[in-house]
């Protein structure tokens, strides 16, 4: 079936004319489970750049541009003024949390931003409250808080939550919405039968299976009512057989997971450049410290081996041990997280490499990252809102359910059943911007070039 899809869509970019992309209309609401340090600093970032008083750095959207035709020709036109994505004016919020406080006060407690920003943009912040959410403590055993939503059942939460997304249409006037889950990482599960289909997942809710986790009961109830979901945590939440029925269905794509910030982003930049020199690697140890309070729901083991799995995974995909055994075929990878407090969100990385060169001479290379977090992670909400929002208003993408040209944002990008997943950062932009140009009718870029030299 995926295998159909993918030969039906290579076949029409040749001849495709761009003609089904709409200019959006109205505003795009946006819903948040989890309103923290990640939801806060994109949030506040947004409002802070409509006022003029700082700019979106990182985020491809608003700063990328997009090489069309030939070298020669000099098109290169602004990501978001080829493609017709909403603009930040249009954005309108909302979210739910276990926490009761408002976006000011959740803003100022993460601590990411300076106080002197939060306050430029503080009634706007402070006017946005979480609706109460849908919890269980199973899933994060280092939380709990008093905003929590009671239902008989998990399908009678869903219903709570799809009258929430229903209630927040009507009251912002949003012509469309997009979910993108910034809540903690939920701890470790692997897919049952009741992920199988939509119908054996319904049941599991119905019977309060325990293994329907409440980021999973957010997406059911964002899906059910033709909404996107983006999942920002490693979560199994939409990456289960059930939910790719349910997005496709209903035409609500879906992306995910975890995003790709921090020290794999280096990793994603540095291990495709020992691939591309034929380099070899004994090891690589990384370890990390924070204080904030995604590192304190990590510091339980559930979650810590959700968060491993998405970071693990990363070094084989890229590497490919199976086809270079002797350089890859035998490399120790730890991963550490540890919750250190003093550091809040300003975490600190470090990685040793331990690679081998030319007659397997050894050398080594450190990397000390002392990066934010959530400053790295806001501006890949910001993209992945617009970008999911195209692809429902773009009749080639609606229905396909995972968007895997969206994998540039995740450590663990989805993808069609038994194909492995793009890791390399620089594969995952050229899928990204490729898809982008197939969209719209231009050449897909090859870097062939040898055309210059006729
Ligand atoms: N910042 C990054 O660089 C980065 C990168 C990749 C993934 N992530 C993931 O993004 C998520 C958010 O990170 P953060 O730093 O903002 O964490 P955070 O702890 O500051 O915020 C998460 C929020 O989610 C809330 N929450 C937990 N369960 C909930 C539920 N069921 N319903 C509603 N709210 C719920 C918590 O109360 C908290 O306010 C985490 O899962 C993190 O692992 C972050």
């Amino acid at each position: 079936m995926a295998k159909r899809q993918s030969v039906k869509s290579e076949a029409k970019s040749a001849h495709h004319n761009g003609t089904d992309l709409k200019a959006p209309k109205g505003k795009l609401g946006v819903m948040i489970p989890g309103m923290g340090a990640v939801a806060t600093t994109f949030v506040a970032g947004v409002e802070a750049v409509r006022k003029g008083l700082a700019k979106p750095i990182g985020s491809l959207t608003q700063m990328g541009t997009i090489r069309l035709g030939k070298r020669t020709e000099g098109r290169s036109p602004r990501v978001k003024e080829f493609v017709p994505l909403a603009g930040l004016d249009d954005l309108v919020f909302t979210g739910w949390d276990i926490f009761e406080d408002d976006m000011y006060t959740a803003a100022a407690k993460a601590g990411v931003l300076e106080r002197h920003l939060l306050d430029q943009v503080k009634p706007f912040l402070g006017s946005i409250k979480p609706r109460t959410a849908v919890f269980d403590h199973n899933y994060v055993k280092n939380l709990d808080g008093p905003n929590v939503k009671k239902g008989k059942n998990k399908m009678d939460l869903a219903e709570q939550v799809r009258a929430d997304i229903r209630e927040f249409k009507k009251t912002s006037g949003a012509t469309r919405l997009i979910t993108i889950w910034c809540g903690s990482t939920e701890s470790f599960i692997t897919p049952t039968a009741a992920h199988e289909t939509v119908k054996s997942l319904e049941k599991a809710m119905t019977q309060n299976d325990e293994n329907i986790a409440p980021s999973m009961i957010y997406a059911y109830a964002s899906l059910m009512e033709g909404v996107p979901f983006a999942n920002g945590a490693p979560n199994l939440t939409v990456d289960i057989p059930a939910m790719h029925e349910l997005s496709r269905r209903n035409q609500a794509p879906i992306c995910g997971k975890d995003f790709k910030t921090g020290q794999t982003l280096i990793k994603t930049i540095l291990a495709p450049g020992f691939k591309a020199r034929m380099i070899g690697l004994n090891g690589w140890f990384s370890t990390n410290i924070l204080g904030n309070r995604d590192g304190e729901v990590l510091d339980d083991p559930g979650s810590f081996k959700t968060k491993e799995e998405s970071k693990l995974s990363v070094l084989e995909h890229i590497l490919q041990p199976e086809l270079y055994p002797e350089l890859y075929g035998n490399f120790t990878h730890k991963v550490r997280i540890n919750y250190y407090p003093p550091r809040g969100d300003n975490k600190e990385g470090w990685d040793n490499i331990d690679i081998f060169g030319w007659l397997g001479y050894p050398m080594q290379i450190k990397v000390d990252f002392l990066c934010r977090d959530s400053i790295l992670a806001a501006p890949l909400v910001l993209d992945l809102v617009l970008f999911l929002d195209l692809a429902q208003r773009t009749a080639e993408l609606q229905g396909i359910g995972i968007q895997e040209w969206l994998s540039f944002y995740f450590k663990s990008p989805m993808t069609a059943p038994g194909l492995y997943p793009e890791h390399d950062l620089f594969i995952q932009l050229m899928k990204l911007k490729n898809t982008l140009r197939h969209l719209k009718g231009e050449e897909l870029i090859t870097h062939l070039g040898l055309e210059y030299y006729d």
